[in-house]
């Protein structure tokens, strides 16, 4: 035991995660699933305003908008503020992603993925505010020291696993799993940010999203595809975290899909016998062999021989030793963030897109 009464990630007397345990977690499941369904039939009202924040620093921009760190004038707590911009999200033709966004963020209740705090809009934004994770994204930290230990690439998986056995089971499918979207908060645990292209879906759906390096196959070859896309790119996550690059990587986006399709990678000699084999077993082009979507489902990575000494309850509830703690030195501190320097907001006397976002 360390000296705060966490315990190493490695639990010796574990020996493997049984049907039955399978069995009573999914019962927990059904009732976050249930909790999920009722927050998404009910369709929670607008419950803060622009003037409740101080805006105090840009911690990340993207293709619709930027994300803010605020403070709450009120309760002088911090959040960051995921500010969508309405025009650019008509123009990309994201109005659909945007509202699912948005239902979804406010329906989330799990350890390992943010949730929404408030939301509203006003004449040119559509606003999202989250708990703030200050200890930056992974992507940064993975890039700072080049690769991960598989003891972290483990401590980090397994959270990724629950996170996607807990989306799946609320039958949503994320789409854009990679570094830049798993933040690392004060704990040294990991909370999944950004839902943009996040769906709930019952069946198959066909949408071409994501990024580059981490697209299923199936979504690159435009078929019908389901959950498993996110397996696929647990696989190329595991992959990345422990080579410091991933498997399928070029600098033109066309070859990275050749690449993909063709199912070819080498794995990095220090990789063991055992990572390589659980990558092998989910970079399964053949979605009927691709562990996430077998017959034992979520078990096969729980009961791999990679992840067998995973203590899976210990993860969950936060009692394991993470590999590193972010240094935060007071609350709002933005050390871990790049640098974005300002962004001019705009403002508008007239509402824009008021009736695509009518119903926001
Ligand atoms: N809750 C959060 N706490 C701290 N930083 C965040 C949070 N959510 C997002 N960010 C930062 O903002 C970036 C962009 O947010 P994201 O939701 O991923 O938007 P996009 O859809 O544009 O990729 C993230 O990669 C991360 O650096
Ligand atoms: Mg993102």
């Amino acid at each position: 035991m360390a000296e705060d009464g966490k315990s190493q990630i490695y639990s010796p007397q574990s020996g493997g995660y049984s049907n039955v345990k399978q069995e009573q977690y999914s019962q927990y499941l059904s009732k976050l699933n249930a909790d999920f369904i009722d927050s998404w039939n009910e369709n929670s009202e607008s419950n803060a305003h622009e003037s409740d924040f101080d805006r105090i620093k840009i911690l990340g921009t993207g293709a619709f908008g930027v994300v803010v760190l605020v403070r709450h004038i009120i309760s002088q707590k911090y959040y960051a503020m995921k500010m969508l911009e309405k025009a650019k999200i008509v123009k990309l033709r994201q109005i659909e992603h945007s509202f699912y966004e948005k239902k979804i963020l406010c329906g989330l209740n799990f350890p390992f993925v943010v949730y929404m705090k408030f939301f509203f809009k006003d004449n040119v934004y559509l606003y999202f505010v989250l708990p703030f994770i200050a200890g930056g994204e992974m992507f940064a930290h993975l890039r700072k020291m080049g690769k991960f230990e598989e003891t972290s690439a483990k401590f980090y998986g397994s959270q990724v696993i629950l996170a996607l056995e807990y989306l799946h089971s609320c039958d949503l499918v994320y789409r854009d799993l990679k570094p830049e979207n798993i933040m690392i908060d004060r704990t040294g645990y990991i909370k999944i940010t950004d839902f943009g292209f996040c769906k709930l879906i019952r069946g198959r759906t066909w949408t071409l999203c994501g990024t580059p390096e981490y697209l299923a196959p199936e979504i690159i070859m435009c078929k019908g595809y389901g959950m498993c896309v996110d397996w696929w790119s647990l696989g190329i996550l595991l992959f990345e975290m422990s080579a410091g690059h991933p498997p399928f990587y070029a600098t033109d986006p066309m070859r990275i899909y050749e690449k993909i399709i063709s199912g070819k990678y080498r794995c990095p000699s220090h990789f063991s016998a055992e990572l390589r084999d659980l990558i092998g077993h989910v970079l399964q082009i053949d979605i009927t062999r691709r562990y996430g979507n077998l017959k034992n489902g979520v078990l096969d990575f729980k009961n791999h021989k990679w992840m067998k000494d995973i203590d899976w309850d210990g993860i969950l509830s936060g009692r394991i030793l993470p590999p590193f703690i972010p240094k935060i030195r007071y609350p709002g501190d933005t050390a871990n963030f790049e640098d974005f320097g300002d962004e001019k907001f705009k403002q508008s006397s007239r509402c824009i897109n008021e009736v695509e976002f009518a119903d926001f």
